[in-house]
């Protein structure tokens, strides 16, 4: 990675990278941001399937609801945005769950964390840097597997972000789902999302909201759209475009080799020892 990118468009907050998209004055306010009893969160580390995730959910309600920017997303000024929003608010974030703003957690609002295999999460999170001009410049996938697991990358650690969710699985407020469950059976885990959310929605709906929901409708929608391309539900990127590259589980194995696979085998077991994944 060029250092220079890096001081140029990466800073640290409480230990974790953010991009300079994301101001230091915004994540300092974050503890007093207001939420309300109906928000609806949708968590992730980055390159898990917030997108695809968001384009289920939204789809689900017949009243009007507004999927903002993320939470952590612009400068001072969001906050303001956020607060003037008149409807119900589906609110992303790849914000760790000790960076929370404490409100969505006193009011335990609801709040729905998708996780990915972390091997494919870096092998997507590897093309977005090489494509996002908001990302330091990464010079080979060796380099950024070292960078990946060091937890050296936007957002930080991949362990740490999914613990930090994980101690709180039980937590009712808290629906957990996995992108593999979504590729597997995706109407099942519409039908789990609709009973998290008390949402009324008929089965034949959900079929035809999965339909409009697959990988290649997505990526054609997004190459049509006339909408603002810079609309997107997470907050490092400029172009929605950027989002929908293979939609695969198990890329990784065209990336890794046997020797990076047994290191990461060895830090996922190290780190996650205390984990029920
Ligand atoms: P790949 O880079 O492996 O293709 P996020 O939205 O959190 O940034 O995650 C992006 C990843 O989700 C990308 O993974 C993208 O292709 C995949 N994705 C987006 N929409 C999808 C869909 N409808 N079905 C399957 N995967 C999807």
């Amino acid at each position: 990675m060029s250092s220079s990118g890096e001081a140029e468009l990466l800073h640290t907050f409480k230990g974790i990278p953010f991009t300079t998209r994301s101001s230091p004055e915004l994540l300092k306010s974050l503890d007093t941001f207001d939420a309300r009893e109906d928000d609806v969160l949708l968590v992730s580390y980055p390159k898990s399937g917030t997108h695809w995730l968001a384009g289920v959910i939204t789809k689900l309600y017949n009243t009007q609801v507004t999927i903002t920017s993320p939470i952590e997303f612009g400068d001072i000024s969001q906050l303001e945005e956020l607060n003037k929003l008149s409807s119900k608010r589906i609110i992303p974030t790849h914000l760790d769950y000790n960076m929370l703003p404490p409100n969505f957690k006193n009011k335990k609002c609801k709040m729905i964390y998708i996780s990915r295999n972390p091997k494919d999460t870096a092998v997507s999170m590897f093309h977005y840097y090489r494509e996002n001009p908001n990302l330091p410049t990464v010079d080979s996938w060796t380099a950024f597997f070292d960078l990946f697991l060091k937890g050296n990358v936007v957002c930080g650690s991949w362990f740490d972000h999914f613990l930090s969710w994980e101690e709180h699985e039980d937590d009712k407020n808290i629906l957990f789902l996995f992108y593999e469950d979504m590729k597997k059976d995706l109407p099942k885990v519409v039908k789990e999302i609709t009973l998290f959310l008390s949402l009324n929605v008929s089965d034949n709906d959900i079929q035809d909201i999965c339909k409009k929901s697959s990988f290649s409708e997505m990526k054609n929608d997004t190459e049509k759209e006339n909408s603002n391309p810079s609309h997107t539900v997470c907050a490092l990127t400029s172009n929605r475009k950027l989002i929908f590259r293979k939609g695969a589980v198990g890329d990784w194995k065209n990336y890794f080799t046997p020797k990076q696979n047994i290191r990461f085998q060895e830090i996922f077991n190290e780190k996650m020892k205390l984990s029920k994944m």
